[in-house]
């Protein structure tokens, strides 16, 4: 597994107040989040509405942080560069979202962006295998996207084993999304994983709690990664 260095905490926003987005950003940035995790929902790919490039757009001056756009929208092509223009860093579009997700990861990587495909619970982990050669990243859903708070699926941790020995010696480092906390943070990154997106974790109390919060899961995930 990845030295204990590598592992990355990624709070995700959507359980930040939206009234104040800029002033969590900033919260998250100073509590040593490592990217932000922005949750960008269309109502029909997923049962819930958040927001589009403008939000990415007007939360870049807050932070130097890479800001990891998860596009839970379909289609996802038209909106790509709009995302990348507005500041995005790493862009993860779904692998269930359309009929052309080889060339949706194309398109990231040609606007210099990191290439990020998400897997739904429901959907066989082989569906990532033909995306190696042009993805940075792989974030494994552990709860069926939409909403934070939802407990964690337990399967997601064979699935995680499974993806990391496709991904063999490639650089792709792989994330975990949903249900993520100090309980089970440890046995993903042993399964393989090095990103950890987190949102009723780091949330749950208040701003006055987020550096802790943040480091209860580092130290949790550090466990996983020491042989
Ligand atoms: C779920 C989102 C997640 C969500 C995680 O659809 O993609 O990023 O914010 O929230 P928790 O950590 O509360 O499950
Ligand atoms: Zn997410």
């Amino acid at each position: 597994m990845s030295a204990p260095d590598s592992i990355v905490i990624a709070p995700s926003i959507l359980s930040a107040d939206f009234a104040r987005m800029g002033e969590e950003v900033r919260a998250l940035d100073n509590a040593h989040a490592d990217w932000i995790h922005v949750d960008v929902m269309d109502g029909h790919f997923v049962p819930n509405l958040t927001f589009g490039p403008t939000m990415v757009a007007a939360l870049r001056p807050h932070t130097a942080k890479p800001l990891d756009v998860h596009l839970m929208i379909a289609p996802a092509d038209p909106y790509i560069e709009q995302f990348a223009e507005a500041g995005a860093d790493n862009i993860t579009v779904h692998v269930e979202a359309g009929p052309h997700i080889h060339r949706s990861l194309q398109t990231i990587r040609s606007l210099g962006k990191r290439a990020g495909v998400a897997i739904n619970p429901g959907t066989p982990v082989a569906a990532v295998e033909p995306l190696l050669d042009v993805i940075d990243q792989v974030l494994v859903m552990s709860v069926n996207p939409g909403f934070g708070g939802q407990a964690f699926i337990p399967s997601t941790v064979v699935r995680v084993t499974r993806i990391r020995d496709m991904i063999g010696i490639r650089d792709i480092r792989i994330g975990i999304d949903g249900g993520v906390g100090t309980d089970n943070a440890a046995e993903l990154v042993r399964a393989g994983a090095s990103v950890l997106a987190a949102g009723s974790s780091v949330f749950r109390n208040g701003a006055a709690g987020y550096a802790d919060a943040i480091g209860a899961l580092r130290d949790a995930a550090m466990q996983g990664a020491t042989p």
